[in-house]
This record gives structure tokens, sequence and C-alpha cells, in this order.
């Protein structure tokens, strides 16, 4: 007997292969990623598929048995009725989006409603397998793209990565529908030493951008290089690639604002610098941050820009954080 965990890595390969079939063989799926902008070559390297209109496509196909159908449970494809007299797909009439682990296997889904309805996504329930703090969607097709990934570009959705990837960007990473962890991040600065947050242009993705800084500063390393691409209002990735093309949409990488100048900016328009108590309440919420920064050159110069700012002499900014730095230890 296989390992269970082969098991259900053979299960997820299945209901991928369906999903896939069905979007080959049906209009609806296919419609619906076309109108998206999508080619059928981007289709194919994403494994993209469609999930029929119905409560036991993948429940009569792949849950014949009891264990079969423990195994389709396990991995979060079908669902237990309230009164446990059977099963019903979870994935009905949507998209699909297969996550794949490192190593090209497929852990879990992600579903989108075609039309309108709640909700938007749907993704896989965490599983044995599945992860969803630990996970980048996007990561396997990257390293096919290149083996040797310089520079990791971090978005929100799925179609984010996937527009981006066919319209040459092949670097980009989502998290999936959670914040940035800093597991997530972790991971990210084991692959590589660049890299660039670019969230959607609305306010939860500028809140999304600032936890990511606060969950990037304990990485903070000599030699790597952590930026924010901050979206015109209203633009996610997807969107802006689509309308303007690789070569403005990678200079907007280029450009995008470095972690120091985030950190200086996003503080000081929350209070008035020109006030005392503005000042001492920036200087109060920079001394927990700057903390997280491992002590080097750049926490020193960040604090010292810090300093500047609320008008404080920079040995008094810096001792304070010298105690917090020893307190902590
Ligand atoms: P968005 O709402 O920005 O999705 O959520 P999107 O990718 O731009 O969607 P499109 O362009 O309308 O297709 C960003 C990400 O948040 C997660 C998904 O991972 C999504 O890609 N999300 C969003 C959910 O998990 N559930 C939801 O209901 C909505
Ligand atoms: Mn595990
Ligand atoms: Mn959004
Ligand atoms: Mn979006
Ligand atoms: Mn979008």
């Amino acid at each position: 007997r296989p390992p269970p965990s082969d098991v259900l890595f053979a299960t997820l390969e299945k209901a991928a292969a369906f999903y896939r079939s069905e979007l080959m063989n049906t209009a609806r799926g296919k419609d619906y990623f076309k109108s998206r902008g999508l080619t059928g070559e981007t289709a194919a390297t994403f494994a993209l598929g469609y999930a029929p209109d119905a409560w036991d496509s993948v429940l009569k196909l792949l849950g014949g048995s009891d264990a079969e159908r423990s195994r389709l449970l396990q991995v979060g494809l079908i669902i237990e009725r309230d009164n446990r007299s059977g099963h019903y797909d979870r994935f009905r009439d949507r998209v699909m989006f297969p996550i794949r682990d490192a190593r090209g296997r497929t852990i879990g889904f992600g579903g989108r409603v075609l039309d309108k309805g709640e909700p938007k996504y749907m993704n896989s329930p965490e599983t044995e397998l599945f992860h969803k703090g630990r996970e980048l969607y996007g990561l396997y097709e990257a390293r096919q793209a290149s083996r040797t990934l310089s520079r990791l570009l971090i978005v929100e959705g799925y179609m984010d990565v996937v527009r981006l990837h066919q319209a040459g960007i092949t670097y980009a990473v989502a998290t999936l529908g959670t914040a940035t962890t800093p597991e997530h991040l972790a991971r990210v600065f084991r692959i590589c030493n660049e890299v660039t947050f670019c969230f959607d242009g609305d306010r939860a993705g500028r809140a999304a951008a600032w936890k990511a800084l606060e969950n990037s500063l304990s990485q903070v390393r000599e030699g790597r290089q952590i930026r924010f691409l901050f979206l015109p209002e209203g633009h996610d990735p997807d969107t802006l690639v689509g309308e303007e093309g690789r070569e403005a949409f990678e200079a907007r990488i280029k450009q995008a604002m470095p972690l120091s100048e985030y950190f200086i900016n996003h503080l000081s328009a929350q209070v008035d610098t020109h006030s005392i108590d503005g000042r001492a309440r920036l200087g109060e919420m920079a001394r927990p941050l700057l903390e997280r920064i491992p002590a080097g050159i750049f926490r020193e110069l960040l604090a010292e820009e810090v300093a500047k700012t609320v008008g404080l002499k920079r040995d008094r900014l810096t001792s304070m954080l010298g105690e917090g730095a020893e307190k902590a230890a």
C-alpha cells in the first residue's frame, strides 16, 4: 500500500484532469477565460479547468466506494450533507485554478464564479496537504519559466499571476486568500533576494501592503531588496498589465518604492508632523517596528531618518532602540 498522502495526491490529480477536460469540452468555462483575455496556452500552463454545474460530478467520477469518498473528503473536494445522508461537490459551476506545490503536485484548488455570486473565490479548505499560510500560487509555474528565479513579485490574486505570466512577467506569485504571513516571507527570501509587493489599488490592497511591510522587517538583510509597487486606484495587476502591457508594467516594478521610503511616508501620513504630539506619536509607532529589524547599517540609517523626521537627536532614538533590543534578547 502506498503512503496515504500519495493516494491523496492521486485523487487531486484526477480531479484536476477532470476539471481540465471539462474546460476543453464545454463552452462555458472556455468563454469565460477568453473574456478575461487568456489564451489556450496560458490555460494549459496553469492547468486551468472548469467544474460543471452539478452537485455530484466529482462525487460520481471519483467517489464510487467508501474509501474513495473518504479521500475526497480529506482533500476537500466533497462536503458531507448536514444530516450526514451523503455528500456533494464543493466546486460547482466555477472556473478552477489548481494550486500546486513546489514539485508541481496539485494540493488544492481555487474556484471562481463566472457570473455574480458569493463567494467570488472559493478555495480548498486546510487539509493535510494544503496549508494556506504557507503556499504561494504560481511558484511552480514561475520556476518552470525560469529555473534561476532572481526576483519575485507578490500579488493578491490568481488572475493577477496568470495574466502577468501570459504577458511575460513570469515571476509573480500570490498568497491564497490570506494576508502575507511571516511563513510566506521566510519562504520567499529563501528563494531570492529581490522582492516587490504589488497589491490591488484599493483600500484593502494598501492595508495588505502595510501588513507585508510589518512582516518583512525581520527579513531585512544586507543584499536584500524589498520594495512596494502601488497601483492606480481601481486597478490590480491583471487589469493594468492588460491595459498597458509588459514594458510599462515592468517599468513600474523598476521604480517601486523602497521599504525605507514607504516606512517613513506611511508613518508620517498618520500624524501631524508639525506638532510635538504628532512627532512623538510617530516616534512611538516607529520604535517597535525598528526593533524588528536585525541590528545593522540599514536599521541605523532608518532610525536616523525617523529621528530626523521627529526632530530627536539620533543618539537619543537609537539608544532607546538599544534598550529595547537588549530587553528582547
Ligand atoms: P480579488 O477580489 O482582488 O480577486 O481578491 P481578483 O483576483 O482580482 O479577482 P478577479 O479579477 O475578479 O477574478 C484577490 C484574491 O483574494 C482571494 C483570492 O485568492 C483572490 O484571487 N479571494 C478573493 C478569496 O479567497 N475569496 C474571495 O471571495 C475573494
Ligand atoms: Mn502538513
Ligand atoms: Mn481586491
Ligand atoms: Mn484583485
Ligand atoms: Mn482582478
